[in-house]
């Protein structure tokens, strides 16, 4: 039946994403399970700033798998793609660090942060790393402003990690594609929840490949306070900038 109060609408038909300073991208090419090539780079580049989407922080994963010399290679490729990069697109860039056993190394060496010292952090989907709160202190005495990305996203986590985490001065990023289904109805109903309830303080695309991205976008719909919460949270990204 037809209610006022449950209509929703397409987050596509909002112009939301309009201005988005996108915080969680995977278009380097060639380094992680992103994009491969430069041309996919520069096509997806293209399509988002279509879309409205012309500033990014790209976001390459990094594990204990990931080489020692990531930092010189992951700058050499930006410099690569930087220099065809889509006009009136602007890049930066930033990683998204696994918690992990070779977290530590790499923190000792200084990590790729967004302005401010942001870090954008992620751990496994199915366990917590040991002394999780513990570790992202430590990254704060470092300097760095932990954010957490898509908490919507891991197995373990209840009400009582997301609210510790807030409390604790982490910044949480909600993957917008999370609204989707496409990572399953479990992490779509938490997002739309912690959404509602104001837990979010950033959104980020978490694109690894154009069309898929594309194609899950389409079909997101929002409520009211759906949609206004996702407005103050693309407003929070500016400051990233
Ligand atoms: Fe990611």
């Amino acid at each position: 039946m037809f209610s006022f109060f449950s209509r929703k609408e397409r987050l596509s038909a909002t112009g939301l994403l309009n201005g988005l300073v996108d915080i969680h991208a995977h278009l380097l090419p060639g380094v992680d399970d992103g994009v491969a090539t430069m041309e996919e780079s520069v096509r997806t580049l293209s399509a988002l700033a279509g879309m409205g989407i012309r500033r990014m922080y790209l976001t390459s994963h990094v594990m204990d798998t990931t080489d020692a010399g990531y930092k010189a290679y992951y700058r050499e490729q930006f410099e690569a793609l930087k220099a065809v990069c889509p006009e009136g697109v602007e890049i930066r860039l930033a990683a998204e660090y696994m918690l992990d056993m070779g977290f530590a190394a790499r923190r000792e060496e200084g990590l790729l942060a967004m302005s401010g010292g942001h870090v954008l952090v992620e751990t496994s989907y199915m366990a917590p790393p040991p002394d999780f709160i513990e570790l992202l202190y430590e990254v704060v005495l470092d300097g760095y402003h932990p954010i957490v990305a898509h908490p919507e996203r891991y197995m373990y986590m209840g009400d009582r990690d997301y609210r510790e985490l807030k409390e604790k001065g982490c910044r949480l990023q909600l993957n917008i594609l999370s609204l989707s289904g496409l990572y399953g109805r479990r992490a779509e109903e938490v997002a739309r929840r912690l959404l509602k309830e104001g837990y979010y303080d950033h959104v980020g695309t978490d694109i690894h490949q154009l069309e898929k991205f594309q194609k899950a976008l389409e079909t997101i719909t929002l409520h009211k306070t759906e949609r206004q919460e996702l407005e103050r949270l693309v407003r929070n990204n500016d400051g990233l900038w």
